[in-house]
């Protein structure tokens, strides 16, 4: 069997980490023969919390768990770390304006990408899910300097589970028939769920899933709108965000990463923009990717209507905002 890999999950005492780290013990994102040592990192009031998490990981009685070592001391945490889940974040209390969030998450990401930089593997995969999980990203990147930008991605991979299931659920057809569909931008309400590229399998043969819908109204208005508010519907329901979902995304946006795409699949992916489409550079932008070797090449030269234009600006413009945004805290 290989050697462990040290992953790092942050937020390690919170929801979304309580349904992640299942998949990582038990293989299901680095494989069934790659054992992990897993670094759980959360801050100091939450370490007694964190212990039960610990204890649960211990009574899974799972091979390919190693060592598993709790801490709130992110030199600890990202010691010689290969892959790093970063889920812990500032909450958005209410009344906080997008600033404020911000203003606290970007300290948060300043110090995660100070530590990456001196204590990781400089081939580290960094996962940002925690929000505004673009924007911390960048941050995240900006202060590891010796860790190549390609190596840090922003999660928009729940977007697309959702775009695929309502796609397959319009066409009443398994959500694995429906493949390619894309999410650009921000992951927030301004992201543009695009469905033009996708292909649904059917068993007459592959089509595009705008000939399959022939209903471009919906695709370009109710599709679009219900995956931009899908988080918001959940907290809704559930009064709290969603997280058993976003921790299977977390897992398959690892997986693809580690083990690469199939051929003809593509995957969206936040990464920094080197700016493909027309969008600016220096964003963490979701794009369509396609994986090998580690290595992710966004998918050039898809045609892009007036609409799709529209909203691929409207996106990065807010990513821009942001930017400037988290610039300015981080200048005071
Ligand atoms: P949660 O509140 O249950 O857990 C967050 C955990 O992070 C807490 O245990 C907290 O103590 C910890 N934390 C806070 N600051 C930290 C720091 N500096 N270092 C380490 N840990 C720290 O939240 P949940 O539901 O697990 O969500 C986590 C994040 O993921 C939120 O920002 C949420 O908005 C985001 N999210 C992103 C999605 C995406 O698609 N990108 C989807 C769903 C949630």
């Amino acid at each position: 069997m290989a050697e462990p890999i040290n992953v790092v999950v942050t937020g390690a005492a919170g929801q979304i980490a309580y349904s992640l780290l299942y998949q990582l013990a038990a293989g299901s994102v680095f494989g069934p023969e790659q054992p992990i040592n897993l670094r759980l990192l959360d801050i100091p009031p939450m370490m007694e919390v964190l212990q039960g998490v610990v204890m649960e990981l211990d009574d899974l009685a799972l091979n390919l768990l190693r060592e598993v070592t709790p801490t709130a001391d992110p030199a600890v945490a990202f010691k010689d770390a290969a892959a790093a889940f970063l889920v812990g974040a500032m909450p958005r209390k209410q009344g906080m304006e997008r600033k404020d969030l911000l203003s606290a998450n970007v300290k948060i990401f300043k110090v995660q990408g100070e530590a990456l930089d001196k204590f990781a593997r400089k081939d580290v995969k960094v996962l940002v899910v925690g929000n505004p999980a673009n924007t911390n990203a960048l941050i995240c990147s900006h202060y590891a300097p010796s860790i190549p930008k390609e190596n840090f991605t922003a999660m928009t991979r729940l977007d697309q589970n959702r775009a695929q299931a309502a796609l397959a659920a319009r066409l009443s057809v398994q959500v694995d028939r429906i493949q390619n569909v894309i999410i650009w931008g921000n992951h927030s309400s301004t992201q543009y769920p695009d469905a033009h590229h996708a292909l649904v399998h059917l068993p007459s043969g592959a089509k595009p899933v705008p000939e399959a819908v022939n209903d471009d109204a919906w695709l370009n208005g109710e599709f679009v709108e219900k995956i931009q508010k899908r988080g918001a519907a959940v907290i809704a329901a559930r009064k709290m965000s969603s997280a058993m979902s976003a921790a299977k995304a977390a897992g398959d946006h690892m997986r693809d990463w580690w083990i690469g795409t199939r051929p003809g699949k593509w995957v969206s992916m936040g990464v920094v923009s080197d700016g493909s489409y027309g969008i600016p550079k220096d964003i963490v932008f979701s794009f369509p990717v396609t994986i090998k070797d580690h290595q992710f090449k966004i998918v050039q030269d898809l045609p892009i209507n007036e609409f799709a234009k529209a909203k691929l600006n409207a996106t990065a413009k807010e990513l821009e905002e942001e930017r400037a945004e988290a610039n300015s805290v981080l200048e005071q």
